[in-house]
């Protein structure tokens, strides 16, 4: 294998410092510490305080990746950012992120691909390096949730699922002699439907309404908090992760027992450990993040590589297999030799 190829070469990421406990959140709605770990897994989130935004978290992740890649925002060719939780309706989350780096010029993208934005950036910034139009790409998934969330009992069903946080990649191009040592992303395979779009959602802002984007009448009936039909998620969730997953090693010639690190997007405990049951793959090689983090949605899965190689579960030459499922609905999966 002699073509151009991406890899990632720096990774790393941010969570705010304020721990928000499930006992924090029984004092502010009708829930318990049982419920929340019993259905989900979750004991604990992180917040932001102030005026801390999304760009915000991206700049501390970003600026570790790229340290960790030994390179500095000026070495950059693109950046793409995944959130479902932007600074502003417009422009993009993207460009504040650039500003906030010290650059400008070069394309700043924003993904919204929700839970699976990370994956899908990942797989357009793999897809330039590949064509030979970029050769080191800023990746990140970035989401302050806390902001957006209602957090009275109405709310309660998904409030305690979401915490803040944001994780980035730095991929740059390489060149791959030895599939079976060298590092590179393998795949990526990304789908959608929209069919269940209003299954997780926020209806508000919306061009869809009458008149106003903003409408009275929609906040009022609170259109700018998540709304969703947690059923249907986890049922759509068990069935689409392990097909990603199946299809990303048969496209490579590789089998379930292959895989040395599977970092699934944290929605569940329970989701994850459906589809690790449906896979047959061994809870040993499942990494989870969420009892700490909860659901950082894009951020998810960069947060996930780089807690696995802080724990010193991702190494060097491993065949990392990565899937995601969310709003959209929509879901990928990647695999990678790290
Ligand atoms: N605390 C206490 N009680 C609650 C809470 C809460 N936080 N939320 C809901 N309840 C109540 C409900 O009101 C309901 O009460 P009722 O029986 O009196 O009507 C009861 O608990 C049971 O509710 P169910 O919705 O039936 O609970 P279920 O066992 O289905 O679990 C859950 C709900 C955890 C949301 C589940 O459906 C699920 O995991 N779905 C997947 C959704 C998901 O993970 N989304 C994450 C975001 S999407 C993504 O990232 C892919």
């Amino acid at each position: 294998m002699t073509d151009v190829r991406s890899r990632i070469t720096g990774i790393g990421s941010f969570v705010p410092p304020r721990v928000v406990t499930n006992d924090d959140l029984s004092r502010m709605m009708d829930t318990t510490d049982e419920w929340i770990v019993q259905r989900t897994g979750i004991r604990e989130r992180r917040w932001v305080e102030g005026v801390t935004s999304t760009s915000d978290l991206a700049l501390e992740a970003s600026k570790q990746a790229l340290e960790s890649a030994g390179m500095t925002a000026a070495d950059l060719d693109m950046i793409f950012l995944a959130t479902l939780s932007p600074d502003h309706f417009f422009p993009g989350t993207a460009v504040f992120l650039q500003t906030k780096l010290g650059i400008a010029g070069i394309p700043a993208i924003d993904v919204r691909q929700q839970c699976t934005g990370f994956i899908y950036a990942l797989s357009m910034a793999d897809q330039y390096i590949r064509t030979g139009s970029a050769r080191r790409i800023l990746v990140v998934g970035s989401e302050v949730h806390s902001k957006g969330l209602d957090k009275s009992t109405p709310g309660r069903d998904v409030t305690v699922l979401f915490g803040d946080g944001a994780g980035a990649v730095v991929v740059e191009a390489t060149e791959v002699s030895d599939p079976a040592r060298d590092p590179f992303i393998m795949s990526t395979h990304l789908y959608s439907d929209g069919a269940y779009a209003e299954d997780l959602w926020v209806p508000a802002v919306s061009t869809a309404y009458d008149e106003e984007i903003v409408d009275p009448r929609a906040i009022e009936r609170g259109d700018q908090y998540p709304k969703m039909n947690g059923r249907q998620v986890f049922v759509h969730a068990v069935k689409r992760m392990p097909e990603a997953v199946l299809e990303a090693l048969d496209h490579n010639g590789y089998r379930i027992e292959d895989v040395d690190l599977f970092v699934f997007h944290q929605a569940n405990l329970r989701i994850n450990e459906a589809v690790a049951h449906k896979l047959g793959a061994p809870a040993g090689k499942v990494f989870n993040t969420i009892e700490r983090f909860a659901n950082t949605t894009a951020a998810t899965i960069p947060i996930g590589l780089h807690e696995a190689l802080k724990d010193g579960k991702l190494e060097e030459g491993m065949l990392v297999a990565s899937a995601a499922f969310g709003s959209g609905f929509t879901w990928a999966s990647a695999l990678l030799r790290w």
